[in-house]
Order: C-alpha cells, then structure tokens, then sequence
C-alpha cells in the first residue's frame, strides 16, 4: 500500500487528540516505554534542550508542537515563551498544570509576523510530519518567524544514514534533509543525544 493511500483520512489533529487521551506521558512518548523511563527520558530532554538552547530573560521564544507541557514547564517561568500545537487536546493538558501562553496552530501556518522570535525550537514535531511538502512548510515557517541572527533548535530522532520510515505517522531523516531546506541559516552546532533507545539529534542554527 502507498503511503498516500495508507495516510488517506489521515487527520494529524485527530490522531494528535486520541494520543492526548492516553494517560500518563505515554501521551507524547513511545507507547511501550514504562513510567519510569519515560520519567528519565523527559528529565534528559530538559537538560539538553535548555543546553542547547540557552534562553534568556526576556526573550521571544516560540515552541512548535509543545504536547502535554514537558518541556515548557521548564521555559515558561525563565522567558517570554508562546507555545502552540495543533491538538487542543494536548492544550487543555499542558494548560492544566502549567500557566503558559499557549495557541492552537499549525506548523504549517504560524499566525506570527516574520522576524518577530529570538528563538523558536521544536522537539519530536517535525519527525511525525512525514510528507515532505509539510516538512518543507513547517521549516520555512520556522524560519520565516524567528529574527536575523536568531536562532532555531531542532531535537527530533535522525540518522546519519539513509532516511527511515518505521511506521506511516514517523519519519527518521538525515540533518541535510533539515540544512538544505533551511537556506540562509547556518548550522552552530550539532550533537547526538541517546534517549532510551531512540537516537535523537540536537541542532542549533542561526538564521543570517
Ligand atoms: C511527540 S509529541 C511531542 C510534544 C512535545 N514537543 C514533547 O517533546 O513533549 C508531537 C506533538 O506535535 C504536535 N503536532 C503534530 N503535528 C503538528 C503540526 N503540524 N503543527 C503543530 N503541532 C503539531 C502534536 O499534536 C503533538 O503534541
């Protein structure tokens, strides 16, 4: 089966509202990782996205796809950060627990003037956007919001290898597929992060 025809009726914010369902942090992580890994992971991913990212008081700072909250919890009491995602489901619980600014919207089409962020960043959104004319949209939005000399912050699984498709919802590629959709931004830097079993990569960019 094609996976145009797999996807067929395929709603992202359908399925991204079932998956908000799901008790627990299993909601945004790996359905089979236990409490406690998923615990482990979610404290890892914290320290190295706030590694990476280094916010500032004071700063613009957008998070697309920002799912129950794991990783606003620990920005939206240190920056002036917006959060959207496009389930209002994962909304309603991030916003249960954490009072932050949170939008409905889509990567796609982020209801922002250009060059108004001094960071934007995104963790595991951009791998579960597996047709390639949204991936290309998410990235020139990401990129069209976010200020000159700003800078964007990818953390999705990749590979070094070929791109890998293990189920139709997720999608594993290789950082060029990110870079050269990305012209006019340069890559600052580039590290391997192992979460559980996944092989995530971090990427901080800077837009010219
Ligand atoms: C795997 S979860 C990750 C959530 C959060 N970033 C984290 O690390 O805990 C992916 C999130 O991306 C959101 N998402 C998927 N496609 C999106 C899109 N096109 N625009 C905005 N959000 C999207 C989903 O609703 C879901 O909350």
């Amino acid at each position: 089966m094609s996976q145009d025809k797999f996807l067929q009726g395929y709603d992202p914010q359908v399925e991204w509202n079932k998956r908000a369902r799901t008790p627990g942090p299993q909601s945004v992580m790996a359905l089979d990782w236990s409490d406690d890994q998923c615990q482990q992971a979610t404290k890892d991913l914290q320290a190295v996205i706030l590694e990476i990212l280094k916010p500032l008081a004071a700063e613009k700072i957008l998070e697309i796809g920002c799912g129950i909250g794991r990783i606003t919890q620990i920005l939206s009491p240190f920056c002036d950060l917006t959060s959207i995602d496009i389930s209002p489901e994962m909304i309603k619980r991030a916003a249960l627990n954490i009072s932050g600014r949170f939008c409905l919207a889509s990567a796609f089409n982020l209801p922002f003037p250009d060059d108004i962020f001094d960071a934007v960043f995104e963790v595991t959104t951009f791998q579960h956007i597996v047709k390639e004319e949204g991936f290309e949209l998410a990235l020139k939005e990401m990129k069209r919001v976010v200020r000159p000399g700003g800078r964007i912050i990818i953390c999705d699984e990749m590979t070094t290898g070929k791109r890998e498709q293990p189920s139709p919802y997720r999608i594993i590629r290789n950082p060029r597929d990110y870079l050269n959709l990305l012209p006019g931004v340069c890559l600052v830097r580039i590290r391997r992060f192992l979460c559980v079993d996944d092989n995530y990569i971090l990427m901080r960019l800077k837009k010219r």
